[in-house]
């Protein structure tokens, strides 16, 4: 079987970082699932869709025309051929796409194109249920988390590095409203898988929480 290693967590955890990292020593294919609730959020904006239209935004999900492209600085993603990589990343399309992931017919239509991600040699994909729903079977499932203060801190100072000025305050209070929504959700919501490793990175660097996967990785697959 393909080995899969998932990290689920609340947003700002570091788990896109870690997983970027983990895949690249390793070798890996990596899956950002956030990016398809992302995606999905960007695309009904752009076509103006009622939110309150369940299956059209499904039907969206569906037919998402996406491309992924691996860069040195990371992964570029496009939406009908426009780069779109950085647009979703916006704080706004965060709670859009929270919106959206809390539709049963979304999630149901976004799950065979996460699991189409799994190819030789591995997969690390990150998101709230990659180890609980998507991928159950991974022998390796770490719950990543760190406190809200620390994430709004990390998020705040990748936003300044970028010429963007937000409130500190606001981004804690984004954050919390959506972990909010995405814990209390009735289908998959955010929540560890029982067989979960759980890593606090609150006090912890990129390169000692990056090492801390690649140990467990080590210890799970060989
Ligand atoms: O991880 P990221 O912050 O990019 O995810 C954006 C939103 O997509 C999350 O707040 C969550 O609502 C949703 N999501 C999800 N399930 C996943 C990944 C993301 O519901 N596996």
């Amino acid at each position: 079987m393909i080995p899969v290693i998932t990290i689920d967590g609340p947003s700002g955890a570091g788990k896109g970082t870690i997983a970027q990292n983990v895949a690249r020593q390793l070798g890996w294919h990596i899956l950002d699932s956030g990016s398809l609730y992302r995606l999905t959020a960007l695309a009904c904006i752009q076509q103006q869709v009622d939110f309150s239209s369940e299956n059209v935004i499904e039907a969206i999900a569906r037919e998402l025309p996406v491309r992924f492209e691996s860069e040195s600085y990371g992964l570029a993603i496009f939406l009908d051929n426009q780069d779109v990589s950085d647009a979703i990343r916006d704080e706004e399309i965060g709670m859009v796409a929270s919106k959206v992931a809390a539709m049963g017919g979304v999630r149901e239509a976004l799950l065979e194109r996460q699991r189409a991600f799994v190819a030789e040699p591995g997969l690390i994909a990150d998101g709230r249920d990659m180890g609980t729903t998507v991928f159950p079977q991974a022998r390796l499932k770490i719950f990543m988390t760190a406190s809200c203060e620390e994430r709004a801190q990390r998020r705040y100072k990748q936003l300044k590095e970028k010429g963007i000025s937000v409130s500190l305050a606001a981004l804690v209070a984004d954050l919390k409203a959506r972990d909010e929504q995405d814990s209390n959700r009735p289908i998959s919501p955010l929540k560890p898988a029982a067989d979960a490793v759980m890593i606090d990175t609150s006090d912890m660097s990129i390169d000692q929480v990056t090492q801390h996967v690649l140990d467990l990785a080590k210890q799970r697959f060989s």
